[in-house]
């Protein structure tokens, strides 16, 4: 139910404004992104957070890389500069499509559309870096934990995960505490059906989060250990959040 709810959410995402879903800058609503703009925020977007962790490609490519929640391939395509594979994956459908049209890698990066709450698609230790930055903050705790669960599962011994989550807000509103004690009885798609028509047509972005002892709870019973924690500003001046640097035990 949450699953279809979270899938249902994105495709319509997509459909009204994929990059501004992506990249929610104020004055970038309806359409003003440019996309070489767009594209060059995923370079230097991941030029900083492998640099914030301390990972360095360079004279050591990786052979296989996941970018989970990949979009329009903002990341993959920047990613493709690193490495000899990248798999790109999303939820989205139409994601997907706009992926592959701006897809300048063709031959070393390949996009997936993965409508499913684990990554079955993909054999166990496959991967020798996954990514995931801004995707799992829109979408309630216990699908994060069943993805955190799936990264470790499809991560090779030596492989190195990094992944963004935020962990709680850090200004909030009474309303905001309405909204968060209230979420868990309500479904997702509670938010579109309040909102108000001449609205409609704007991306909705729910922001959840896990605790960091949440985050290393999960990590450690799935096999995986945390190597280093960065705090980031992904999640925007409402929430902390970080970066966690991951590998397997
Ligand atoms: C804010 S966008 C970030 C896109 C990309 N990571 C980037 O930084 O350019 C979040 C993306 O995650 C995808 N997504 C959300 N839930 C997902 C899930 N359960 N499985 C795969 N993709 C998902 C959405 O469709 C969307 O493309």
């Amino acid at each position: 139910m949450i699953f279809s709810q979270v899938r249902k959410r994105w495709e319509k995402n997509a459909r009204l404004d994929p990059m501004w879903a992506i990249l929610a800058q104020p004055s970038k609503e309806k359409g003003g992104w440019d996309t070489e703009a767009f594209f060059e925020t995923g370079r230097r977007s991941l030029e900083s957070a492998l640099d914030r962790v301390g990972i360095s490609f360079i004279g050591a490519p990786f052979e296989r890389a996941l970018d989970f929640g990949c979009g329009m391939g903002r990341i993959s395509q920047a990613l493709a500069a690193h490495g000899r594979q990248v798999h790109g994956v999303d939820i989205s459908g139409e994601m997907v499509r706009l992926a592959e049209q701006f897809n300048q890698f063709p031959a070393s990066c390949q996009y997936h559309h993965n409508p499913a709450s684990d990554l079955g698609l993909f054999p166990s230790e496959y991967f020798d870096f996954v990514y995931c930055v801004i995707v799992l903050q829109h979408m309630p705790p216990s699908l994060m934990k069943g993805y955190l669960k799936e990264f470790l599962r499809v991560l090779s011994r030596k492989g190195k995960i990094l992944v963004q989550i935020p962990a709680q807000r850090s200004q909030a509103t009474w309303q905001d505490h309405c909204k968060d004690w209230l979420r868990p009885w309500l479904p997702i798609d509670f938010a579109d059906r309040l909102r108000l028509r001449k609205r409609a047509d704007v991306p909705i972005l729910e922001m959840y989060g896990l605790t960091r002892s949440q985050v290393k709870e999960c990590i450690e019973n799935n096999g995986g250990e945390i190597l280093r924690v960065e705090s980031d500003k992904h999640a925007g001046p409402a929430w902390t959040s970080y970066t966690y640097l991951i590998g397997r035990r």
